[in-house]
Parts: C-alpha cells; sequence; structure tokens
C-alpha cells in the first residue's frame, strides 16, 4: 500500500542503499526524543544536543549516546568521568538549536546546577540522568558512550508532551497530522 503521508524531507530510495543521502533519509524513519548531553571538562560546562540517547540496561542501570568524533565537544565527553542527559519537552526546540549550533557560547547566561559527580544539570528540562561513564566504545565514525547511571530526576506531576525528532525534523505529538496539513 502506498504511504500517502511521506513528509517532504524524506527523498525516494535510490538504487544504492549505502548512499549517505538515502541511508540518513531510512534512518530517520525512526522517530526519537531530543535530549542535550551536558559534562563539566577543563574549560567549563559544555552540552550538545543529542538524539542517539538510548536506555541500554535496567541491572545495572546504563545508557548510552554516541558522538561524533569530529565534534568540537568529543575530547571534552571522552574524557569527562560523567555526564548527564536532560530529555526535552517539546517547548524546548530552542534549547536543542542552541546546544547544537557550532561556535557558540551554549551555556550563555545559563548558570547550571552541579550533580553528584559535578556535572553540569540545566533547570526545566522533562527528566535528567546523571552518569558516571563506564565505558567508550569506537564505532565509525562515532564513540558509544556507556554510562552508570547514578541519579535520576523527573519533572514533577503531568510533565509536558516530549520534544520529538523525525524525518530530520522536529516534532511534536501534536503534529503528527500537522506536516501534511501545510502541504494542502
Ligand atoms: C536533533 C539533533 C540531534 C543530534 N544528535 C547528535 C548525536 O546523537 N551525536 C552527535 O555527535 N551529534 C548530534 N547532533 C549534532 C550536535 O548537536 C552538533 O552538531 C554539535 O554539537 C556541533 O557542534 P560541535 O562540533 O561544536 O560539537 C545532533 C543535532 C541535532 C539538532
Amino acid at each position: 500500500m502506498k504511504d500517502t503521508m511521506d513528509p517532504p524531507t524524506m527523498d525516494p530510495p535510490a538504487t544504492d542503499p549505502l548512499e549517505p543521502r538515502t541511508l540518513r533519509a531510512v534512518l530517520g524513519r525512526f522517530a526519537t526524543g531530543v535530549a542535550v548531553v551536558t559534562a563539566a571538562s577543563p574549560g567549563g560546562p559544555v552540552g550538545m544536543t543529542v538524539n542517539s540517547f538510548s536506555s541500554v540496561s535496567l541491572d545495572p542501570p546504563l545508557v548510552l549516546f554516541c558522538v561524533n568524533r569530529r565534534s568540537r565537544l568529543h575530547p571534552a565527553f571522552a574524557e569527562a568521568e560523567a555526564f548527564a542527559v536532560h530529555m526535552l519537552g517539546e517547548g524546548q526546540r530552542d534549547i536543542s538549536q542552541r546546544f547544537a549550533t557550532p561556535g557558540f557560547d551554549r551555556f550563555g547566561e545559563i548558570r547550571p546546577r552541579e550533580g553528584l559527580r559535578g556535572t553540569p544539570l540545566l533547570d526545566g528540562t522533562l527528566a535528567v540522568i546523571e552518569c558516571a561513564t563506564e565505558q567508550i566504545v569506537a564505532a565509525g565514525d562515532h564513540d558509544i558512550v556507556i554510562g552508570r547511571v547514578v541519579m535520576v530526576e523527573a519533572a514533577p506531576g503531568a510533565a509536558e508532551d516530549p520534544l520529538l525528532y523525525y524525518g530530520g525534523a522536529y516534532r511534536s505529538i501534536e503534529s503528527q497530522s500537522g506536516w501534511w496539513a501545510q502541504l494542502a
């Protein structure tokens, strides 16, 4: 059955399935949340927007994210003994963009709190997970950073909807029918 709901960011499959544009478009069909990962570094707090966050194990409690080896922040995350993952709400696209923009003072006026392991923590996100870095696994052009959870915090009460990333664009749960409506 033809999928008439394809968003415009999705290209038709090319003949070479490993052609980067095709691969990116296909991988983009896996919807994710959006998180900001932070760590302390000798030069001050660092933070980066990621959608590669994943839970790994409940016992022991392990999570992971992937960091591009070419990222300016790669050394900071590779050397940090701890990191924190902040899950973003749908109203936090600006924070996501801020922590994804190169060559920019990402913390600016933001004064982070210190976590149990000295990690810079941001307020106002859906949830925070602080981790002790357990293992770093080289994987192609990224490193997989695995952490053992040492602290969790969740926004009290009925949490806001999450910020989603799908097809190379931000989405919200409410916008599920929005993109094709825009095409009409
Ligand atoms: C929604 C979204 C998800 C991202 N996910 C990742 C990721 O999982 N890993 C990564 O290394 N970069 C990811 N990035 C890119 C980084 O946020 C950004 O390129 C990087 O911080 C650029 O700055 P830098 O090279 O100065 O570190 C993502 C960006 C966006 C907007």
